[in-house]
């Protein structure tokens, strides 16, 4: 049996990536009316010429309350489809495979890009919203108290979602990535801390669970067979009586449950003052974990910057992809060092290849 090492390629359902390295998605807040522009095709394009194999386009935003600030993208209107489906022909043009994250910011919605402080934007005259959320607990102190989402709003939100993925499947997306991390509306409702609800929503686990599994019951059914489902979670809020990990071994077997394909796990951002032992591969232990304890794919996130140390994610069996946030904003064609290093054949864009392959000369 050939080991299996970052460089070999993965069928998920129908779709095959050439290698395990994953573009992680990351807002850029450079979108105007949610719509996405020449920055984010030549900043997702340039990653997908660089060899990687899987690029996912950046929190998008299935409600236009739903976004983090006035900058993100959007996917709640056809508008959006058409600069979207240029990314993704892009994309898919180089090898790579396109998906997209859907979100819906919750609480933590209406905020100046980080770039600005990040601060809440409390008044429409200054471009804010009113920000929605499980239960009327802001994020931090002196935050606008987020309106408890009733009934109705719940399935506006979930229908936001199925609408946001059928516009993605439209635009040629290939896999949908449903975003449950980071204290975000879905990852609201997951935890205590942020959702103490006493209807059918909060209170016990299978409550808390319950918006997250009927998204994405509903993402599933809109997407074809062969298309592959990942869902991004924070293994754990980092805070006593929070979310944790082994809550979310049982939340990963309802997704499994539900045909979804992996679990991209990353960790807190729930609440503002969590203590996050942030070091090399931090959370890839929580991949391991979820991987082995629901029997289900994992993406391993977070201070995975080394060729070699990605590596060793993938051949111990802690992840079955790596995703790089950071390491390919420095440095776009990350995945083309690591084919050098790990001593494979890079994956360079056709136009370069005949001309500087080593194997070819
Ligand atoms: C992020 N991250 C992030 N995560 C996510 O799920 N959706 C998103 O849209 C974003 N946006 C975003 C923007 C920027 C500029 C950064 C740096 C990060 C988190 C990101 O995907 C990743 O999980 C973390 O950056 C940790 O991985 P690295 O950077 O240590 O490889």
């Amino acid at each position: 049996v050939p080991e299996i090492d970052l460089l070999s390629p993965l069928a998920i359902r129908g779709v095959t990536l050439r290698n395990r390295i994953v573009m992680s998605p990351m807002c850029q807040y450079s979108a105007e009316d949610g719509l996405a522009n020449d920055w984010h095709l030549v900043h997702l394009g340039s990653r997908a010429a660089g060899g990687t194999a899987l690029i996912i386009v950046e929190a998008t935003a299935v409600t236009p309350e739903g976004r983090i600030s006035p900058a993100d993208m959007g996917l709640w209107g056809e508008q959006h489809v058409e600069p979207l489906a240029r990314i993704a022909r892009f994309v898919r043009s180089q090898g790579a495979v396109a998906g997209i994250q859907l979100a819906h910011a919750g609480r933590k919605a209406s905020c100046e890009p980080p770039w600005l402080g990040g601060a809440s934007i409390t008044s429409a005259e200054a471009g804010g919203w009113e920000v929605v959320g499980p239960s009327p607990i802001p994020f931090r102190d002196g935050d606008p108290v987020p309106v408890p989402l009733d009934e109705p709003g719940i399935e506006a939100v979930i229908d936001a979602f199925e609408a946001a993925c059928r516009r993605a499947l439209e635009a040629g997306f290939q896999v949908v990535e449903l975003h449950a991390a980071h204290g975000y509306l879905l990852h609201e409702f997951l935890s205590p801390l942020s959702n103490q609800r006493t209807d059918r929503y909060g209170g016990s686990l299978d409550n808390r669970m319950r918006l997250v599994l009927r998204v994405a019951e509903r993402l599933r059914g809109v997407m074809p067979p062969e298309l592959p489902l990942f869902v991004r979670i924070s293994a754990t809020d980092w805070v006593e009586g929070g979310w944790d990990i082994e809550q979310s071994v049982v939340l990963a077997r309802h997704l499994k449950g539900l045909g979804v394909d992996l679990i991209d796990v990353s960790s807190g951002a729930l609440v503002p003052k969590a203590t996050i032992p942030v070091s090399r591969g931090y959370q890839v232990p929580f991949a391991r974990r979820i991987r082995d304890g629901a029997g289900i794919m994992t993406g391993a996130v977070g201070m995975i910057t080394e060729p070699g140390h990605a590596n060793e994610v993938i051949t111990a069996g802690d992840a079955d992809l790596a995703f790089i946030g950071r390491e390919l904003l420095r440095e776009p064609y990350w995945a083309i060092r690591a084919q050098h290093e790990l001593d494979g054949e890079p994956s360079w864009p056709i136009p370069y290849g005949y001309a500087v392959k080593r194997r070819a000369r």
